[in-house]
């Protein structure tokens, strides 16, 4: 199969907007990268195609995720997943606090830098700091032949296509996809997961891409809810673990192409403070798809709705609903997989409040597709 690119895939193709297309690209960016990666009739990972052999798997020790914006975010949810599966520690480090911060490159240790363009100067630095400490690194890169996919290693494409607009949407969720293929494979290849776990999983991520289009044909009721909520003055988004990640993505898709003042808040934080800030012009966006820690989201979730907040809920659990509060099903998966659901979501919402506010979407103001320069 083909990583590269033509013409086409560089059109808006009767969308609006690029992030529209994109957003809508995803099923086929994420079926793309899993055909890229997983032998689809026997449900096993193509080993030629992934980054450690049984050894290398064996004697790690400690992984390091360095990446700047989204990608960080992607980050975030490595570590999340390769920790949960594969029981490895792992940290998600910001790429410009990680070339000057005092690291301590550890034995055994692995560096795994995430870019879409591959060409972002702090983690261009931040690959180039851990080579030159001995550690091998590895990328997640969407541009071909860049700078970082060069530089390192290996490199693993996430087959997205290219990516216009400065929001990135369809790059985020193929590098999140990586992240579960790797997880799942150390996983296995340290004992952590049986064969037959690994090719339920798998089986599993090949029917994301029609559980995608699921939450795509509801697109009009997206906009309808942004049209009423497009006067609010702040959107808090709140989450628990992988949850809250997608917060932080969710809020920053917003920031970035909406300018309305949006935050992300682990749920449980929000009573340190915060919480004060909440009346009815807010909107809490809570993100609730981790078994384990679903009532303690939900916990919080009554203390905004006390406060007089407006309330938006994305599920894929059964859940009681607050009165008043509007909620969104997400498409049942395994709660590893969830956040790659949740965020097709979410970034429809932050294109629609976009629109509503009458923003340039594809180019926001004083904002980079890459930034190339410090
Ligand atoms: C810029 C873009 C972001 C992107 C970040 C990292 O700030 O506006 O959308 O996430 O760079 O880009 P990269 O190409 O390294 O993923």
């Amino acid at each position: 199969q083909q990583v590269g690119w033509d013409v086409d895939s560089a059109q808006k193709k009767g969308f609006d907007h690029f992030m529209l297309k994109e957003i809508f690209e995803q099923p086929r960016a994420i079926a793309d990268t899993l055909r890229h990666y997983v032998d689809t009739d026997t449900l096993t990972l193509r080993r030629d195609r992934m980054p450690f052999t049984r050894k290398q798997a064996v004697l790690l020790r400690q992984l390091t995720i360095v990446a700047c914006g989204t990608a960080y975010h992607a980050g975030m949810m490595g570590k999340s997943l390769i920790q949960r599966l594969a029981r490895i520690p792992v940290q998600a480090e910001i790429a410009s606090e990680y070339r000057y911060s005092e690291t301590l490159a550890t034995e055994n240790e692995v560096v795994i830098a995430v870019s879409q363009s591959g060409e972002t100067a702090d983690t261009v630095a931040a690959v180039r700091k851990a080579k030159k400490n001995g550690q091998r690194v590895i990328s997640l890169c969407n541009v071909i032949g860049s700078t970082i996919a060069r530089e390192t290693d290996a490199v693993l494409y996430t087959l997205a296509g290219p990516e216009i607009a400065v929001a990135s949407t369809k790059a985020y969720s193929t590098q999140m996809l990586l992240f579960e293929l790797i997880a799942l494979d150390l996983a296995n290849l340290r004992g952590e997961l049986s064969d037959e776990e690994l090719r339920e999983h798998l089986a599993e991520l090949l029917r994301i891409p029609e559980k995608m289009e699921q939450i795509l044909a509801q697109k009009d009721m997206v906009k309808e809810f942004t049209r009423r909520m497009k006067d609010c003055e702040d959107v808090f988004f709140i989450g628990r673990l992988m949850d809250y990640y997608s917060s932080l993505e969710a809020a920053l898709k917003l920031k970035e192409i909406s300018y309305l003042h949006s935050e992300a808040y682990a749920a449980g934080e929000l009573k340190h403070g915060t919480i004060a800030m909440i009346d009815d012009t807010t909107l809490v966006v809570a993100i609730a798809t981790q078994e384990s820690v679903l009532e303690k989201t939900m916990s919080n979730v009554e203390e905004v709705r006390a406060r007089g907040a407006r309330l938006l809920l994305l599920s894929d659990h059964e859940i009681a609903v607050p009165a008043k509060a509007e909620v969104w099903a997400v498409p049942q998966t395994f709660d590893a997989f969830a956040p790659i659901l949740t965020i097709v979501y979410l970034q429809l919402f932050a294109y629609y409040m976009a629109l509503q506010r009458g923003c340039d979407i594809d180019k926001p103001r004083n904002l980079a597709k890459s930034v190339t320069v410090e």
